[in-house]
């Protein structure tokens, strides 16, 4: 990257949405990236993409050296697709959107995303996503670590039980047969290995606003995050 590039990246605004996973964080950044021109970083992709292409190089996911050389090594590209549809991830040429969306892809990510080295492999990858006019960066660590100078942070929560019953409804359309206690004790599983890991564990940035998403529609939710960012 120039130099001129790299200043000009420093100037792009970065507004930050971290919280735990069925937050709703991922509907709400594809919104608002598309609502301000702005472009996207699906942060756990990352770690969903590290654990996915180490099981397929046979590399254990407890191997924190052999993992960060995955990490560092991974050939990805994101491509945007239609609204509403997942970014279209391609690793090492082929489409693995819809496996990474697996709940085995997302528990596998938690396994990988505590290791310090793992998490330093993606660092650049990460800040590089910070381009004009702007970007909607979505995860843990947005607002903590990687861009800790972003102007707007949010913090979105929502019950455990509520971000279970929206996970429930999405699999039950993709006419998946899943138990909602079984999806209860998974999120609860995963917040807690989020939160609890030594390194960029699951918090709100000391400038984080809060906005606590139970019982809240979509709309509502764009509403209050456009206020944040000052467009409304
Ligand atoms: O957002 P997600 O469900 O795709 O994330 C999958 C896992 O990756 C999640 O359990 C924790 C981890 N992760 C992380 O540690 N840091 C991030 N910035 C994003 C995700």
């Amino acid at each position: 990257m120039s130099v001129q590039n790299s200043f000009q990246n420093k100037l792009a605004p970065v507004l930050t949405i971290d919280g735990p996973s069925g937050a709703g964080k991922g509907t709400i950044t594809q919104l608002i990236a598309k609502k301000l021109g702005w472009s996207l970083l699906d942060s756990g992709a990352l770690y969903r993409l590290t654990a996915l292409s180490a099981s397929r190089q046979e590399v254990s996911l407890e191997d924190e050296d052999g993992l960060a050389l995955v990490a560092a090594g991974l050939d990805v590209i994101f491509q945007p697709s239609g609204f509403g549809e997942p970014v279209k991830v391609l690793l090492a040429g082929e489409d693995v959107t819809l496996e990474l969306r697996t709940e085995v892809a997302g528990n596998n990510a938690s396994k990988v995303a505590p290791f310090p080295k793992v998490r330093a492999a993606l660092l650049q990858r990460q800040r590089d996503f910070q381009q004009l006019p702007g970007l909607v960066a979505d995860g843990r660590d947005m607002g903590t670590v990687v861009f800790p100078e972003a102007q707007t942070k949010i913090f979105m929560t929502a019950s455990a039980e509520e971000r279970a019953d929206r996970r429930y409804k999405q699999l039950k359309a993709k006419g998946l047969d899943v138990k909602i206690d079984d999806l209860l004790v998974e999120i609860q599983e995963r917040d807690d290995r989020d939160m609890n890991r030594a390194t960029a564990p699951l918090k709100p940035a000391a400038d984080a606003l809060m906005l606590d998403t139970t019982g809240l529609s979509i709309e509502q939710v764009l509403d209050q995050v456009l206020s944040y960012v000052g467009r409304t």
